[in-house]
């Protein structure tokens, strides 16, 4: 089953939403509803069915518990269509002993087959700020395209672990295991480092094109990455490690690596971290996220399904009328929240969008529209 996208859902016990069945369209679906209603609960009920995790920090079953729930669980219910429009059932159960997901009515142990995209204007942010959000984001989307990838980062981290526990004892004492451990760590060094380079490589021409798109004629956007073993083949890598490894037993840590990688997008040539806007840094955040998602039809020759949790504060009205216009050219599933009025009106625009109102928890489906 290809291109999934969802179509209903209900939801027992999941924070403040009440537990009755939601329509979703398969193009723009449109979650208004004034502040603190339950819009972004909605988002997080699929992300969380979807993805096993939330996109909120720290946040797992007592946080998504609802408070007045009746009983400990927590009951997540949704169909999904493909595009011959043959349904399949997802749905999750969660408890304080643990989660099971079914699929077709079936226990799984990995994660569902569903590819979805969050958006918020938070993360864009955070993204700016913080290297370590920066890596988290591209392992993310990396992971999301490159299985082998995701089980590189587990192996290598792992090592990491391992390593630094070593390191943290007395130097010296471990040297032969460190040396054991990297001669495996120099070749993910190499083979994340390769897949990394490869990533930004391929998202570059997307991101050009969806930058000068969405957004503006005049600017250029490029990604960078910063890693200290570009260009080094596996052998000089374990020998650059081993240069490094009095400084390590010095630290009590490993300091070179592909952890401390970091990327840096040019604004205009510029770093965009000491130059942008809130609203340039947002535009290139969102640009980097829709050249993901081209990137990724690219490779799937499917999209994901793209949640945007109100994105319109900062954007001024040419900006997020170009958003508009570009999600509604896409063919792809996005559900996307406002409270913004005027952000809605806009959306209204859009032929055969969903709109779904959220208030207090509860979720009211108006018309589908059509040809508005
Ligand atoms: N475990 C929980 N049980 C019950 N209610 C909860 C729980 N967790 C959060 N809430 C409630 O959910 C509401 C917040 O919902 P949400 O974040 O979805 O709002 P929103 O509609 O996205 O608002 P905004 O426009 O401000 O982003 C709050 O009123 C909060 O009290
Ligand atoms: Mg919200």
């Amino acid at each position: 089953m290809e291109n999934l996208k969802i179509s209903r859902l209900q939801v027992q016990n999941f924070r403040n939403l009440y537990p009755q069945m939601v329509e979703f369209g398969p193009g723009i679906n449109c979650i208004v509803g004034k502040n603190g209603n339950g819009k972004t609960n909605l988002l997080e009920a699929i992300y969380f069915l979807s993805t096993k995790r939330s996109f909120r920090k720290k946040t797992g079953f007592p946080q998504l518990l609802s408070i007045d729930g009746e009983k400990p669980e927590i009951i997540i219910s949704s169909i999904f269509k493909d595009s011959e429009n043959n349904s399949i059932s997802l749905s999750a159960k969660l408890e304080n002993k643990g989660s099971s997901w079914f699929l077709a009515g079936k226990l799984i142990k990995r994660k569902p087959p569903i590819k979805v995209v969050f958006i918020n204007p938070f993360d864009s942010y955070n993204f700016h700020q913080s290297g370590s959000s920066r890596r988290y984001f591209f392992d993310t989307h990396i992971g999301q395209l490159d299985d082998v990838y995701r089980s590189l980062m587990a192996r290598y981290n792992n090592l990491l672990k391992q390593r630094n526990t070593l390191l943290s004892k007395k130097p010296g004492m471990y040297r032969e295991q460190i040396e054991a451990i990297d001669v495996n760590m120099a070749r993910y060094n190499f083979e994340i480092t390769q897949k990394r380079l490869e990533f930004i490589k391929n998202l570059g021409p997307h991101l050009g094109a969806i930058f000068k798109e969405l957004f503006s004629l005049d600017h250029s956007l490029e990604i960078t990455l910063t890693n200290k073993f570009i260009g080094l083949n596996q052998d000089q890598i374990y020998q650059l490690m081993r240069e490094n490894m009095a400084e390590d037993e010095r630290l009590g840590h490993s300091k070179i690596g592909i952890h401390r990688d970091d990327y840096i997008i040019f604004f205009d040539g510029i770093n965009s971290l000491d130059y942008c806007s809130l609203g340039q840094q947002k535009i290139t955040y969102l640009s980097l996220l829709f050249a993901y998602i081209d990137l990724f039809r690219y490779k799937f020759n499917t999209y994901p399904i793209v949640l945007i949790d109100d994105v319109s504060g900062e954007l001024d009205e040419m900006r997020w009328k170009r958003l508009v216009s570009y999600l509604k050219r896409g063919n792809f599933q996005v559900l996307i929240t406002t409270a913004n009025e005027n952000f809605k009106q806009e959306l209204e625009k859009i032929e055969d969008s969903t709109e779904i109102t959220v208030q207090g928890g509860l979720m009211i489906n108006q018309n589908l529209r059509s040809n508005v």
